[in-house]
């Protein structure tokens, strides 16, 4: 556990010395941990799930959206769930600002827009497709301490008619107008690149240190209806390959670009095909309880802006139904707890290793100090991605090496090392 003023004084640090180092084939770039669900009593921070959850469930929302238009229909199964609203209790927010409850929900690094540079705190997301930032313009006091982007000291700025719009956790949007610019990540340069330097931004990132987000997925699901910064960067050859990799974990976290970081994995990358047209999906997934296989052929999703992991809720009912002890505890959200003298062994598995979940990142502590019970980092939950999908986050991620490969169209992942 971390307090809010380390993490943020960490990302200035990083904002201010951010040097990417060049590797062989690609560049690193440092993350910031992610915070958890977790409070510092060892107690699961309910409020945050929650706000987690709507978070996940209005950002493929608007997934579905982007995708009907862009492709003028969904995948099987898939569709456009109601939005929710959930607001963090205000008073609780005032009364704990320096403890476990104002963490960060992202994995954050340094990005420069313009000409010359202005650097931004970044999360990227392999489960959306597009870039924002705040605005100069941005005059809510959710801005005030956001580094803001300014078209006017940029030389490379280009208007594009048109305005970008998404909704946010806490039920507000974030919008703005449409510009292109250059981009680096690393010293990896994404020329003539959408984004949106936004003017209005959502409570929610009030008490976040992150300025805004960098999606990683496909155009498919870009509500700007262009190539994200990886595939931008990719066309223009400003990488020597079309894949980029992630560590997450409680420290040295980084995303690699232009290749796979061979010292943080050993052996090889299990790869598998990416179907459907927007996301990291792969097909022929199952998962095991202390390897043994309960529920068998369905989709994942691959996601490092979801904390947890989601999927149906009857097939998480029945995955929970299997682990002696196990309740349910919060039926809107689909949490289900287990007995925490034995957090069970879960793992995934897509015709190769068994890639298991450890069971610090299956735990997100207990439901209240004493219980004896603790709530586990699967809950189920309709998405509106589809028939038979589930979403893996960080607490699938923080388990493996992950390679997102555009050259073969495939995710894959490693053994740490
Ligand atoms: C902010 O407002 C000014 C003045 O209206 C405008 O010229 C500029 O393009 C706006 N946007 C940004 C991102 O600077």
């Amino acid at each position: 556990m971390f307090c809010k003023a380390s993490l943020i004084a960490v990302a200035l640090a990083l904002l201010s010395s951010a040097t990417p180092v060049a590797q062989e084939s690609g560049s690193t770039i440092a993350l910031t941990k992610r915070g958890s669900l977790t409070k510092d009593d060892g107690t699961f921070d309910h409020d945050m799930a929650i706000y987690s959850t709507v978070r996940t469930h209005n950002k493929h929302r608007q997934n579905m959206i982007n995708m009907e238009r862009n492709e003028g229909r969904l995948p099987a199964g898939a569709s456009i769930k109601p939005a929710r609203v959930f607001r963090m209790p205000h008073q609780k927010r005032q009364k704990e600002p320096l403890t476990d409850e104002e963490n960060d929900l992202e994995w954050a690094g340094t990005v420069s827009i313009g000409t010359p540079g202005q650097s931004f705190l970044i999360d990227f997301d392999t489960g959306s497709s597009d870039l924002w930032v705040p605005s100069v313009n941005c005059t809510s006091s959710t801005c005030s301490t956001k580094h803001k982007y300014n078209a006017a000291t940029s030389s490379s700025d280009v208007k594009k008619p048109g305005t970008f719009s998404i909704l946010y956790g806490d039920g507000s949007t974030v919008s703005g107008p449409i510009y292109t610019e250059t981009v680096n990540v690393a010293g990896i340069k994404s020329t003539g690149q959408y984004f949106s330097p936004v003017n209005t931004l959502s409570d929610s990132f009030s008490n976040d240190p992150i300025d805004g987000i960098l999606g990683l997925a496909f155009p498919a699901i870009s509500n700007l209806r262009q190539n994200p910064f990886f595939s931008n960067a990719v066309q223009e050859r400003a990488v020597k390959s079309g894949v980029f990799g992630m560590k997450l974990a409680s420290s040295g976290s980084e995303l690699y670009l232009g290749g796979t970081d061979t010292s943080q994995y050993t052996g090889s990358i299990e790869y598998h095909s990416v179907t459907g047209s927007g996301f990291w999906q792969a097909s022929g997934a199952k998962i095991l309880l202390s390897g043994k296989s309960v529920i068998t052929g369905f989709q994942t999703v691959i996601d490092s802006g979801t904390t947890i992991m989601y999927g149906p809720p009857s097939a998480v009912q029945t995955f929970y139904k299997s682990i002696p002890g196990s309740k349910l505890y919060d039926s809107t959200n689909g949490y289900y707890s287990f007995p925490c003298k034995s957090v069970p062994s879960v793992s995934f598995n897509w015709g190769g290793k068994n890639w298991v979940i450890s069971a610090a990142n299956f735990n997100l502590g207990q439901t209240y100090q004493g219980s004896g019970q603790c709530v586990g980092a699967l809950a189920g939950q309709d998405l509106g991605l589809g028939n038979n999908v589930w979403l893996l986050g960080d607490s699938f991620m923080k388990n493996v090496y992950t390679a997102f490969s555009f050259d073969k169209n495939s995710v894959g992942f490693a053994t740490l090392s």
